[in-house]
């Protein structure tokens, strides 16, 4: 099967020989190629050029992009994806007054989802998760990362990531799965017990089901402390679990320099940062990746991106698409956000949601980029004016097609 778009209005972050991740002041370029073709084979990108060389015209299928942005497909690095109910009863407790943390504290939160999933069949979660994943691909996103965390009971964690696993498998989506067993102390359930119980026997069963690429932790005032979180850590690290971190979210929670210390792949949400914590992230390979969703739902602070850029960081976007702080898998939203709300470019927010966010999902060799040899997933937009339009109409579909490793989805 080949693939032929021609006449694209502009071919959107094309790097011949793209960089792992782009940083600072580098986040403001977009390459942008005008006037272009490019030729895709067996779902991966093979040729792209101008329209005034273009060398074939035959291919099984010929797309005639005049008008559209063609661009790589979105990488959500960070979400919970796999989740039994909503929880708007809890929105609207907190459009009274609560705040998440009262929430939490009142047994809702977490732990009310994971009572809601601990009650649903593999078959029920996998089903109501499937429709989630294809409405994100529907909004341009190619690869997601997907965490447990709402079961926190042994076979319900190893349930959760069997879900996870099977929408990778079952779907075009590249999914990374995330063990986040320390998500919250479960109802009832001694501390040091339950984290016992997480180290010695959650990460052996789910190292030995092959379950879980990452291990997170909510290191979080009134969660899990730096301290546990480098011991958890360090355990899923002997099982070959690459740390990711959620860091920063509610409080300054030392999340960022445990993450850093363990050599997390990323340090996530990073709504409270200090310069000491920007200080910590340079020079360092760990991906500051924010979840402006979640602050908008919450209304509490956004992350400082500029300050972060400017000290010369790389930054990634994600949207924790989750029940309680997030409940929305549109990247393009974060993309808004990014800019509306964190003074970020279009330019910079593209670039965090495609390029480092493929970074912050160890993705790169497939994402992120158009490159030749990576695989053939673009949005198409409709015919839009230029590319800052992106951010600027945060309400419309931008998006007309959707294809993933060559195959039309939307
Ligand atoms: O990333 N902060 C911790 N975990 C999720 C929210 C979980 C929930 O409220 O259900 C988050 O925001
Ligand atoms: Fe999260």
């Amino acid at each position: 099967m080949d693939l032929l778009i021609k006449n694209i209005k502009g071919l959107v972050q094309v790097r011949d020989r793209p960089p792992k991740k782009v940083c600072g002041s580098e986040m403001a370029e977009l390459p942008i190629t005008g006037n272009a073709w490019l030729f895709a084979n067996n779902g991966k990108i093979v040729e792209y050029g101008l329209m005034e060389d273009l060398p074939v015209s035959e291919a099984s299928e010929i797309i005639d992009a005049s008008g559209r942005f063609v661009m790589p497909c979105f990488v959500d690095s960070h979400t919970h994806l796999v989740f039994a109910a909503s929880r708007e009863n809890e929105f609207v407790d907190k459009l009274h007054g609560l705040s998440y943390e009262e929430i939490a504290h009142r047994g809702g939160g977490i732990l009310n989802s994971a009572i809601k999933l601990q009650q649903t069949s593999e078959e029920v979660l996998f089903q109501k998760s499937l429709e989630r994943a294809y409405e994100i691909i529907g909004f341009g996103t190619a690869a997601v990362e997907i965490k447990s965390g709402y079961g926190l009971t042994v076979e319900d964690e190893l349930k959760m990531l069997r879900v996870a696993r099977r929408i990778g498998n079952e779907t075009p989506l590249i999914v990374k799965t995330t063990f986040l067993g320390a998500h919250a102390i479960p109802k009832g359930r001694d501390r040091n017990d339950y984290i016992r119980e997480v180290m010695e026997v959650m990460i052996p069963r789910v190292a030995e089901e092959h379950l879980a690429d990452y291990c997170d932790v909510f290191c979080e005032k009134g969660f899990f402390t730096p301290e546990e979180t480098e011991m958890i850590i360090e355990r899923g690290k002997k099982y070959g679990m690459t740390p990711k971190i959620h860091a920063n979210q509610l409080h300054n929670s030392g999340g960022v320099q445990a993450g850093v210390k363990m050599g997390a792949l990323s340090v996530d949400h990073l709504e409270s940062m200090g310069e000491k914590e920007i200080e910590v992230l340079q020079g360092s390979a760990t991906m500051p990746t924010m979840l402006p969703g979640a602050a908008f739902f919450l209304n509490s602070v956004y992350p400082p991106a500029r300050r972060m850029i400017e000290s010369g960081l790389a930054v990634s976007i994600a949207t924790d698409y989750n029940p309680g702080s997030a409940p929305c898998g549109k990247m393009s939203f974060m993309i808004s956000l990014a800019c509306i709300k964190m003074k970020m470019t279009p330019q910079e927010a593209l670039n965090a949601a495609t390029i480092n966010a493929a970074y912050a999902m160890g993705i790169t060799d497939v994402l992120g980029t158009i490159t030749p040899g990576k695989d053939a997933s673009f949005i198409i937009t409709k015919k839009i004016p230029s590319i800052e339009f992106i951010p600027y109409a945060f309400g419309s579909d931008i998006i007309d097609q959707v294809i993933i490793k060559g195959k039309t989805m939307k």
